[in-house]
């Protein structure tokens, strides 16, 4: 089956949605986009979308901030979601990316007098961090930009400069990934993930004030800590030698799930090895966002329909 896209308000293969040369978004950055995560369980023949109603919520943050009127609304996006993923057949994961965009064929930076446009695509997504293994990560010489600049609560293309330069920065050092501090010094974030630590054996996150992006799996953790490991997340500003005194370091993100950062600058973080408290956040986010803890099923939306379930196996 050929992948299919969203676009221009119809299903059509993906090879056929196109956009001109001109469009506003490719030269300027203005768009907003999402990542998210259909998991594909094998017991139940069922495809999950991981949490997609808050990552459109999400979305709509950041067209306010971008003056983007999608025409759709949050419920349309959703139905829209549920039918492509269910028309494309995937039985693995995947990972679906909506964006919605300056669409004018307009030269001339502003966000105000353009047309915008949406669509939704739907692919496979190949391992981003080795979660099983762990990472090894540096500071970044590149700074989070500010909220004053680019505020990072809404997922803007544009930003993601930011975060490309970054990570090519780390991978071409050797590193896997980098961890960006603010202009303050303080750390923020991966290059697109969010970050946590074990530290003076509290379980502490950078709150929303260090220009991180407002990570659903960062929620997703804080709730699964709270409820299952009776582990309250301290949101504070941390410093850049507190990575090197961590017990724990890992990120969180809807490509990155939960990964363990096992070195940072060189540094060992802990003994080295996966800590206690990751390693048992890896097993609650999994089994959670496979659709199978119950408890947590309200997290998990399911793709197919019973006909086409029974059509399929
Ligand atoms: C810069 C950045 N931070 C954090 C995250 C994690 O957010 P989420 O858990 O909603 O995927 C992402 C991924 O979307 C990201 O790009």
């Amino acid at each position: 089956m050929p992948p299919y896209a969203y676009f221009r308000k119809q299903f059509m293969p993906l090879a056929e949605a196109k956009v001109g040369i001109l469009t506003h978004a490719l030269h300027y950055g203005t768009a907003c986009f999402e990542g998210i995560r259909g998991n594909w369980n094998d017991d139940l023949n069922q495809l999950f979308l991981i949490r997609f109603r808050d990552h459109y919520e999400r979305m709509h943050d950041g067209f306010r901030i971008l003056k983007i009127d999608p025409h759709h609304t949050i419920d349309e996006m959703t139905e829209l979601t549920v039918k492509l993923a269910e028309k494309s057949g995937y039985r693995e994961d995947v990972y679906i990316r909506p964006l919605a965009y300056k669409s004018s064929e307009a030269i001339g930076v502003k966000l105000h007098d353009l047309e915008d446009d949406f669509f939704i695509i739907i692919s496979t997504l190949p391992a981003y961090l080795d979660s099983d293994k762990g990472v090894r990560c540096c500071t970044s010489s590149w700074r989070r930009v500010d909220d004053t600049m680019i505020p990072a609560r809404g997922k803007i293309t544009g930003i993601y400069v930011n975060s490309a330069l970054a990570k090519t920065e780390a991978n071409q050092r050797g590193f896997d990934e980098a961890i960006l501090l603010n202009h303050d010094g303080h750390v923020s974030e991966g290059s697109g993930e969010n970050i946590f630590f074990v530290l003076n054996g509290k379980l502490v996150t950078p709150p929303s004030s260090d220009n991180i992006l407002m990570g659903i799996t960062r929620e997703t953790v804080i709730e699964l800590a709270r409820n299952e490991l009776g582990i309250e997340t301290v949101e504070m500003s941390v410093d850049r030698t507190e990575l090197y005194i961590a017990d724990e370091v890992f990120f969180t993100g809807t490509a990155a799930h939960v990964s363990p950062v096992l070195e940072i600058d060189e540094r060992r973080v802990g003994d080295g090895k996966i800590g206690k408290v990751t390693k048992e956040l890896q097993r609650l986010y999994f089994d959670a966002i496979k659709g199978k803890n119950p408890k947590y099923l309200r997290w998990c939306t399911p793709t197919y329909s019973k006909l086409v379930q029974a059509k399929r196996s």
